[in-house]
């Protein structure tokens, strides 16, 4: 239909302000500066924060995103919460809003609950005007763009006389919290899938502002879709892997930096993502590898399915297996001791605590009646309460459930502890003066390092006892 026209995009908007939405469109900003963005939210509370003069109060923490906010913000870039109007005005509608894991229903544990999708499709198909190209960023199960597609479809045949039209992209987000901002600016390759040629180019040309066009892919809406879901699942496959060879190492007398790097050197593997570590947590790879392993038996690809399952157990086996050797090692019983634990984000340099190996560890902790003091550089207090779901904070603890605190002083809160588990690898915690810490802490007090970012020739000269992950 659009076929030899070309497509003037002067307006384009986010539905979602979160983790994705607000960098992606900050970064796009910055980069495009004859274009506006607006990034828009149903979350009044969040919009006022993205708006606040006071840059510390940002919704989400990502280096460098405060600098580009305050070069943008008010020019080219505007949060709001006015969705109908804005997206009437826009040419391009990115989606960027949650996708967790279903709870409940069919498939429930499994598939995507798409009705945050849903609700956004149907406010585009309600309020666009014109031809409007709508852009999946959030994670999706292949097959959404066609849903969205039915829902705009529908609602453009109401109105015979409308002028209104879409084309559906697919776009993925890539982007790692911590480094968001750079792998925006600098992307591995920018991915597109789509039908309609004309659409796909205008993205692309928006893209080529920045990034070099040998890096921008196209495909078909579905590799697009799968391409994502794939990507994820063989990074959270490659830490699986380590952390399988890390509790071997453990066993065996090996050490799992020195097998991470022996086999790093094979170009064909590479060196990146083989830190051991507690699990992998964050919003994406439980939840893609969860949709494709749905998607696998969907298929009656059964042996597919169990394949990609087994990464995820893996996981919550190396979660697991943390709390459990933290109780066995003070004396099988943490009832009434001090453990601190040292990071809450599921990885250094964000705030976000989605699916962080740390709320599995404190949770088994209570459980077993410790006294939990929680520090991290960039969680606040309300994210971990809302995360433990507990509101036992300051209770006179019982023998049989724990009690936990929030603390920003590293030091005072070490004071007594019986033990300190790090779990983030934050830059805070790799300089820490052990030797000043032993005397702190109770004697004999333990140190659990499920990041092995701690020197064990600096911590053998202090008197605390020592664990570092997949060293044997
Ligand atoms: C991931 C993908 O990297 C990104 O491309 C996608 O768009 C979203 O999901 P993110 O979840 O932000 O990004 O973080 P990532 O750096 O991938 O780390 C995920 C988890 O794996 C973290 O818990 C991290 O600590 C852990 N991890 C990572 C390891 O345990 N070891 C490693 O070597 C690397
Ligand atoms: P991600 O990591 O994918 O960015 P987040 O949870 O950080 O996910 O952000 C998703 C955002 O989408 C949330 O701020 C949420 O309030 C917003 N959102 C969800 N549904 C809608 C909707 N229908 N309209 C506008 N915003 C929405």
């Amino acid at each position: 239909m659009l076929k030899g026209k070309s497509i003037n995009i002067k307006k384009i908007c986010c539905i979602g302000a979160g983790y994705v939405g607000g960098p992606t469109m900050a970064v796009m900003a910055h980069k495009c500066s004859n274009l506006e963005f607006t990034v828009l939210d149903i979350n009044e509370d969040k919009i006022n924060k993205w708006n606040n003069n006071d840059l510390d109060q940002l919704p989400i923490f990502e280096p460098g995103l405060k600098e580009i906010i305050k070069s943008v913000r008010g020019k080219n870039l505007f949060f709001s919460t006015e969705i109908n109007k804005v997206i009437s005005e826009s040419d391009m509608i990115f989606i960027s809003v949650n996708t967790p894991t279903k709870i409940k229903g069919f498939g429930a544990g499994y598939a995507i609950d798409l009705k945050w999708v849903e609700t956004s499709a149907r406010r585009v198909a309600k309020y666009a005007s014109n031809h409007t190209i709508v852009v999946e960023k959030s994670t999706l199960p292949v097959k959404t763009a066609e849903v969205i597609k039915e829902i705009l479809k529908c609602e453009s045949d109401k109105i015979i006389t409308s002028k209104k039209s879409f084309s559906v992209l697919s776009n993925p987000e890539f982007l790692s919290e911590g480094t968001a901002i750079n792998d925006l600016i600098d992307p591995d390759r920018v991915l597109i899938g789509g039908e309609d040629e004309l659409s796909i180019n205008c993205l692309k040309n928006i893209y080529k502002i920045w990034v070099d066009e040998s890096k921008i892919l196209t495909t078909n809406l579905w590799s697009s879709e799968l391409s994502k879901l794939t990507a994820n699942a063989f990074l959270a496959q490659r830490i699986s892997s380590i952390n399988s060879i890390s509790a071997i190492c453990e066993a065996t007398g090996a050490q799992i930096k020195q097998v991470s790097e022996a086999i790093g050197y094979d170009s064909r593997i590479g060196d990146k993502f083989l830190a051991a570590g507690p699990g992998f947590g964050g919003s994406c790879f439980k939840k893609d590898i969860l949709n494709l392993v749905y998607l696998a038996n969907f298929y009656g690809l059964n042996e597919v399915a169990d394949y990609w399952e087994q990464v995820i157990k893996l996981n919550n086996w190396q979660i697991k297996r943390i709390s459990k050797f933290v109780v066995e090692k003070l004396f099988g019983t943490v009832s009434l001791k001090k453990i601190v634990i040292l990071g809450f984000a599921f990885k250094a340099n964000t705030n976000d605590t989605r699916e962080s190996p740390a709320i599995s560890i404190v949770k088994d902790l209570l459980e077993n009646g410790a006294q939990v003091v929680i520090h991290d550089p960039k969680v606040n207090y309300l994210q971990i309460k809302k995360d433990l779901n507990t509101d036992n904070e300051h209770k006179i603890y019982t023998p049989d459930f724990g009690s936990w605190q929030f603390s920003r002083d590293i030091y005072k809160s070490l004071k007594n502890a019986d033990a300190a588990i790090i779990i983030t690898e934050w830059p805070e915690y790799r300089n820490l003066n052990w030797e000043k810490i032993s005397q702190l802490m109770r004697n004999p007090a333990w140190l659990f390092d499920t990041r092995a970012i701690t020197d064990p020739e600096e911590i053998q000269k202090t008197n605390l006892n020592y664990w570092s992950i997949g060293n044997g």
